[in-house]
């Protein structure tokens, strides 16, 4: 038995029956599903429609059904037409097809779009992503770009394009037998494991997910110091939560490692590209290791001559491959879409590699860079203690919060980021207007829209920090806001302020930048449960997204 399908983000065309994958040609015997852009489908559309091809979709990936029909008139076999289909499309692809005529067989073939084999026991699967098939197999082979192939339930063909002149490709045949994979994670991993939801699960599993990150990058961290060390610029890129988990990189290598430190968001990496050259390192941030838009920051800078260093959590894949350098995060796999675990895993290798950089550089003393490490080794402990104490309150914040619209989060230095990512959970899962800004900042504009019962959430890491904010908090009382505040046990007079206080461990700031967004992941979570939304699957949003 063979099939496809695919779950669309809807690129060209609205999400619609017609619109939906798979779609097939003319006669109804070729059928595909596509992830990615096909660029070049308005003039193959209007070439086909002139040859006497009807349509019925808006998307680009119809075209390619049709592409392949036209082929086979021409009197090529399902393969050979597919492939010669194929080295006409331009853009981004992870493609699979079925052909009537070899229906034993599904065809296969990537270009920028991530797409993996998993190798069964009389079975076979193609997927954009590892967890898709976990239930059934651990043995994978990652597709690079320009491979092609079939697989039927017993068998794996690829071959590899190489494009010879402007519009031919040859191909020669690839040997698996050394890309074969046995990943790590397990399929219970991949499970629900008796929580409502993934995310949940997520939120939950974070101890030993920080837990196995500690005891798992130690090495390649010291190396990746020693890169860093001398380093004339540091910029690092990411795009939703990566580049908040960015953005406190930045921060911390720029203040316990003493490093010129930038974060960037990927897609605006572009019209900084001029100015990086040999000497900066760039550290590329995304769980899945696909983001295109990091991917193609991080081809931007290596074409500039810098360094790159990628921190991922999926082995293998397109980002760490193209990097010099590749720090994995042990998470496992995240299936909600929402990163919860991936974030907090990758903000404590950020930790991890400051304190090393500002130990070689000699920012930090001997001291203090030991005593950030052990701190850092109990994170795992300190974030279970955390959910355990905080789970109710949350639960019960986020009652008045499914009532509300907007909330703004704010907070200063290590906190900024930190509000960033509580603002991002609470509007991707349970669609609460939620907009952070830097504290002090909030007087300029965002204030005018504060009025009674307006949730307002504070972040502090530090007593420093809550100095800092506790005017501001004055501010948001006097207009009747509904005040919460994340700070430090420690910071008595804004824990006392507020309507709703989470007193949290009083830690340096290397761990409580990993600790500080858990209340609210739990937040988030239970105001999308309370208003009736699915966490897991929020709407418009994709766990990977490979278009730019
Ligand atoms: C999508 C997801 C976000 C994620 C972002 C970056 O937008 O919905 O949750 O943070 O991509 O993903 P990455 O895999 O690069 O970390």
């Amino acid at each position: 038995m063979v099939g496809i399908g695919h779950t669309r983000w809807a690129t060209h065309g609205p999400p619609s029956d017609v619109n939906s994958h798979p779609h097939v040609d003319c006669t109804g015997r070729v059928a595909v599903a596509h992830n990615g852009i096909i660029e070049n489908w308005r003039e193959i559309k209007d070439r086909l429609i002139k040859e006497g091809h009807k349509f019925v979709s808006d998307t680009d990936t119809e075209v390619i059904p049709h592409l392949i029909e036209e082929f086979k008139k021409q009197g090529m076999q399902p393969y050979e037409a597919f492939k010669s289909a194929v080295k006409e499309l331009k853009g981004a692809y992870a493609l699979v097809a079925l052909d009537m005529d070899e229906p034993s067989k599904v065809f296969f073939a990537r270009h920028t779009s991530p797409l993996v084999i998993g190798l069964g026991d009389g079975v076979n699967f193609l997927a954009s992503d590892i967890p898709a098939f976990l239930k059934y197999t651990r043995k994978v082979v990652v597709v690079r770009d320009d491979e092609v192939g079939y697989i039927t339930s017993s068998e794996v063909v690829m071959e590899r394009g190489k494009r010879v002149g402007e519009n031919s490709i040859e191909w020669m045949s690839v040997d698996l037998h050394p890309r074969v994979r046995v990943v790590e994670w397990t399929p219970e991993m991949a499970m629900k494991e008796g929580f409502p939801h993934f995310m949940l699960k997520e939120i939950h599993e974070q101890p030993r997910a920080l837990s196995s990150t500690l005891a798992g990058v130690r090495e390649i961290v010291r190396d990746v110091a020693k890169e860093l060390r001398g380093a004339s610029r540091v910029i690092v890129v990411g795009a939703g939560t990566s580049y908040h988990a960015s953005y406190i990189g930045a921060l911390m290598l720029s203040n316990l490692g003493g490093l010129p430190a930038q974060a960037l968001i990927s897609s605006e990496m572009r019209w900084y590209a001029r100015s990086v050259s040999e000497g900066d390192v760039v550290i590329a941030v995304s769980q899945s290791g696909e983001t295109i838009d990091t991917l193609l920051a991080a081809r931007a800078a290596k074409g500039k001559g810098a360094k790159v260093v990628a921190l991922s959590n999926v082995v293998d894949s397109a980002i760490p491959r193209e990097a010099d350098l590749a720090i994995y995060t042990r998470a496992g796999p995240e299936i909600g879409v929402a990163a919860t675990k991936t974030f907090t895993t990758q903000v404590l290798t950020f930790a991890l590699l400051s304190v090393e950089v500002g130990r070689l550089r000699g920012v930090l003393s001997e001291a203090e860079a030991s005593n950030h490490a052990k701190v850092l080794g109990k994170v795992p402990e300190i974030a279970s203690h955390i959910i355990s104490v905080f789970e109710a309150r949350a639960k019960t914040v986020a009652k008045t919060m499914a009532e509300k619209e907007h909330a703004f989060y704010l907070g200063r230095g290590f906190g900024l980021p930190v509000s960033m990512e509580g603002a991002l959970k609470l509007k991707e899962v349970a669609y609460v207007h939620a907009e952070a800004y830097p504290a002090g900042e909030s007087k300029h504009g965002p204030i005018a829209l504060v009025e009674e019962g307006f949730p307002v959430v504070f972040t502090a890491l530090s007593l420093d920090e809550s100095e800092l904010i506790k005017s501001n908090v004055e501010e948001m009382r006097a207009r009747y806001a509904w005040t919460l505040a994340v700070a430090p046990k420690n910071a008595y007079e804004l824990l006392r302020n507020v309507d709703v206080a989470f007193p949290m461990p009083e830690l340096p700031s290397t761990a409580s930048a990993v600790l500080y967004v858990l209340p609210y992941q739990l937040i988030a979570y239970y105001t999308a449960v309370a208003k009736g939304y699915d966490p897991d699957k929020p709407r418009n949003l994709a766990k990977t997204v490979t278009v730019v």
